[in-house]
């Protein structure tokens, strides 16, 4: 397995929509590893392929991860999900609100209003059709990676005032990064 690079807001491959997965090979099923893997980490509950510069529908989940010092990967596996080509077939009227952030929009924190509980249809790791029902945590969860592979970012559902002073802030974040990297 491999820890992959996460590329970080205004990169242009998190605006892209993302292709199908035809099958769940071998290949798909390694990258959803090295996804499971990056995403411990960096410490997420969910990444999405677009995330680690890969423009297909491939998400990884684990909300039941066990939180810890040690970040050295899979020692906090919980309950590690994998979806391929996941569609939301239905969402509840009732909304809940979480404070969301994204390994892709480092350090930076809004208020997202979504469906407090989805259907999801999807393939998973062995390329099994499957549908789940979700809520709280997972829910906004799933809703929030499927955006990511629609090149949607969980900025683009605040105001655009909020979204504004978090662009900046990420800028003035990244200027930083460059500072120390020089
Ligand atoms: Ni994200």
């Amino acid at each position: 397995m491999a820890i992959l690079k996460i590329y970080t807001a205004p990169d242009p491959v998190l605006k892209r929509v993302a292709a199908p997965v035809d099958t769940v090979d071998d290949t798909i099923r390694k990258q959803m590893d090295d996804m499971l893997e990056t995403m411990y980490h960096d410490d997420g509950i969910g990444l999405a392929a677009p995330q680690v510069g890969i423009s297909n529908r491939i998400v990884v989940i684990d909300v039941e991860q066990k939180q810890g010092e040690d970040k050295t990967g899979l020692n906090r596996k919980g309950n590690p999900m994998f979806f391929a080509n996941p569609e939301i077939i239905w969402s509840s009227e009732e909304c809940s609100v979480y404070n969301e952030g994204c390994l892709s929009v480092p350090e930076l924190y809004g208020e997202v209003e979504r469906p407090a509980s989805v259907r999801v249809k999807y393939l998973d790791y062995d390329g099994k059709e499957q549908e789940i029902a979700a809520e709280g945590l997972l829910a906004t969860c799933i809703q929030h990676e499927i955006d990511h592979l629609n090149g949607i970012l969980f900025i683009d559902h605040l105001s655009a005032l909020k979204r504004n002073i978090i662009l900046r802030k990420l800028k003035k974040l990244s200027k930083n990064a460059e500072v120390e990297v020089l």
